[in-house]
């Protein structure tokens, strides 16, 4: 059973595999989206998620219907589900992998993703656990960087906003040190940083990085910035701020070949006037996201592996 749980279980070899089946599926939804609607024809997928979503969820759905899949889901596994009567993770996930092929889980927990993974017999895609792991998010964070300026590798790639909830985050920048020659700027106020297991885990791989409250500098010299919400729902009764806003004056410092990414959803730290800037590039993402997960479910579909 071929799960995907973290981004650290990607070899540059497999993403280079899952980038080209996203290219040729992303080339078969122009030119024969008939033949990928008959491809996982008695396929089903399941997407249980416990915490809300838009992105992920849907975008989910949309693949495995464009690639002839059924989908059973739960509108809101937390409360619909029979969570909400006190079953376990454990028992809903052994329940739901008796109905269906694959199992598209987000849940709040940082290990929801390996908990279901032990119990299940069909694959596990973790679509968000907690603060920990959102590595379908950083697939597609990738691939967007891939088609968006040539290379995955010799990047100054900026990272910041809540960096200490935000689990998109935690996933990229370990993509990132799989390639010779990245570096890192992690842009935080000082309550907000990156965990110390990635810092640790960017060190083993001999990828640099650095963590600053200041935001302009590392703007001037980036090649992809990265930003994030502040994650209110995980800062229970605090009205912590995260103090930093991409708007006109920080497009003026950014590189002309620079692109700005966002996982979305945003809220005012990347301000509606960079929308229309050529180097916004996070509806881009949004858009990837449909053929990176068509790939994933492609090649998870029971009748692959
Ligand atoms: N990027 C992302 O995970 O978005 P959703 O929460 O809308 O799924």
């Amino acid at each position: 059973v071929q799960h995907i749980l973290s981004a650290e279980q990607f070899t540059t070899e497999q993403l280079a595999e899952i980038f080209t089946r996203t290219d040729d599926i992303r080339a078969l939804l122009d030119s024969d989206r008939q033949s990928l609607a008959e491809r996982h024809k008695g396929i089903i997928a399941a997407t249980l998620f416990y915490e809300p979503s838009t992105r992920t969820r849907l975008s989910f759905e949309s693949a495995a219907q464009r690639l002839g899949m059924g989908i059973i889901s739960t509108e809101n596994a937390k409360e619909f589900s029979s969570n909400i009567k006190g079953e376990t993770l454990e028992d809903s996930i052994i329940t739901v992998s008796k109905y269906a092929d694959v199992i598209i889980l987000r849940h709040g927990d940082d290990d929801s993703a390996e908990r279901a993974a032990k119990v299940s017999d069909v694959p596990i895609i973790n679509a968000g656990a907690g603060k920990g792991e959102h590595p379908t998010q950083a697939l597609l964070d990738l691939y967007t960087i891939k088609h968006a300026k040539g290379r995955t590798d010799n990047l100054h790639i900026v990272i910041g906003g809540d960096l200490e909830h935000g689990r998109t985050a935690r996933s990229l920048a370990r993509l990132i040190a799989l390639y010779p020659g990245n570096r890192i700027t992690f842009v935080s106020t000082p309550e907000l940083q990156i965990g110390g297991d990635i810092k640790t885990y960017l060190e083993s791989k001999g990828t640099k990085h650095t963590e600053t409250s200041d935001l302009s500098p590392a703007l001037r010299d980036a090649d992809v910035v990265y930003w994030t919400r502040l994650q209110k729902e995980r800062h229970a009764g605090s009205d912590m701020q995260s103090n930093f806003s991409i708007g006109q004056s920080e497009l003026d410092i950014m590189p002309e070949g620079a692109i700005i990414l966002h996982p979305l959803p945003r809220n005012d730290e990347i301000q509606t006037v960079v929308d229309s800037n050529k180097r916004a590039k996070y509806f881009d993402q949004v858009q990837n996201g449909l053929y990176v997960r068509m790939a994933l479910l492609d090649m998870s579909a029971k009748d692959q592996v």
